[in-house]
């Protein structure tokens, strides 16, 4: 059965348990909901930004550690500039020149990237509070957010209610279901942003893992990190990753591409079945420990990033410094630039119309 303490005290499996996690800038108050499911896998998740705040899994002797960089409190992620576990929208990833046209009607976003609106712009769902909600669930247990991003902010067309339900199950997966509806013509793209290390936060850089990839094309992109438009082979360049390769074995190779990302910062453009639902878009082994995470998503693109920015100076969790390429992301999603790309998949929402999209974190050992 769940529960919903109010205490500090130690989780009980299968229980949720709702603490203080500190205040907004503007001095409202912030919980922190601890899920703990039935296998002793742990998640914790905030109101502030949605974000997942840590995800404790077990590795194959059934000890845990904490997979994701974050911080300890709400201060952390007022002045978190990463996207550390965040909720985000309205647009994941960037939009070229920080402005798109719907029906004739150009619409101007900030610049919050070079001449690029990133993530959403300067207050993006990752700065919101949101309204959080229980709820029981048929395979484990669920924290619902809600938020209302009114007509016009960030420059976004609409009034847009957004739900996005966090569940994690007794078999150690997390999923993750948005949706949303609008009341005018808009563009919509909504991600989380994880930065995992299966080794556990702090334990070092993650070029070790084993990745997969089921995507036999990639974006490039240009000097600003937007898509040129062009859908390119991964075949014969770093970008393959068809098969188990370690992050690392070429991330530092003389690849115009990966100079222009600092490593990897792009979309892969995944292979869909015809059927709707989630389908298997990536896996990762980290060896030493034996954890494996598979992304399953509704979702046609997926930003594989590896933390090139981080670069030792923030602090999170615990008091931990991360350096440079200490996590990996790997952000379900529609391809970045979209509204300014007609031939990549769209991303307008219309009125009456419901965006919903699933992604499955679901993790396991490997003996
Ligand atoms: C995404 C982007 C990166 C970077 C991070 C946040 O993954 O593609 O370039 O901006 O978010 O630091």
């Amino acid at each position: 059965m769940t529960t919903l303490a109010q205490t500090g005290a130690t989780p009980q499996l299968g229980s949720t348990t709702k603490k203080s996690f500190g205040k907004t800038p503007d001095g409202q108050p912030v919980d922190l909901y601890v899920f703990t499911n039935k296998s002793g896998a742990e998640a914790s998740i905030t109101n502030y930004g949605g974000a997942l705040v840590s995800l404790k899994m077990p590795d194959r002797n059934g000890k845990v550690a904490d997979i994701l960089l974050g911080y300890d409190n709400a201060d952390g992620y007022a002045g978190d500039k990463s996207y550390f576990g965040a909720l985000v929208g309205r647009y994941g990833n960037r939009i070229g020149h920080a402005q798109f046209v719907l029906d004739g009607k150009t619409y101007t976003l900030a610049k919050n990237n070079g001449d690029n609106t990133l993530h959403g712009g300067v207050k993006g769902f990752n700065k919101a509070l949101w309204t959080a909600k229980t709820l029981p669930a048929k395979d484990g247990q669920s924290l619902e957010l809600s938020y209302l991003s009114k007509d016009g902010e960030e420059g976004f067309p609409g009034n847009l209610k957004v739900s996005v339900i966090y569940t994690l199950t007794d078999t150690n997966a997390l999923r993750i279901v948005y949706t949303a509806t609008t009341d005018k013509k808009t563009v919509l793209n909504l991600t989380s942003h994880g930065y995992f290390n299966l080794a556990g936060q702090g334990s070092g850089d993650i070029l070790g893992h084993l990745l997969t990839i089921q995507a036999d094309q990639f974006t490039p992109v240009d000097s600003g990190l937007i898509p040129t438009g062009e859908l390119r082979d991964v075949m014969d360049t770093p970008f393959d990753f068809r098969k188990p390769t370690a992050i690392g074995a070429r991330i530092d190779q003389p690849d115009e591409q990966l100079k222009l990302g600092g490593g990897y910062d792009h979309n892969f453009v995944l292979r869909m079945p015809m059927d709707k639902g989630e389908y298997l878009a990536a896996r990762l082994l980290e060896p030493t420990s034996g954890r494996v995470m598979e992304v399953w998503t509704t979702e046609p693109g997926i930003q594989f990033y590896t933390g090139n920015f981080l670069d030792g100076k923030t602090v999170g969790k615990g008091g931990i410094a991360y350096p440079k390429r200490s996590a990996f992301c790997l952000e379900t999603q529609h391809f970045p630039d979209s509204p300014n790309q007609p031939k990549f998949p769209s991303v307008v929402l219309n009125p009456g119309a419901r965006y919903h999209t699933v992604t499955t974190y679901k993790f396991s050992v490997e003996k």
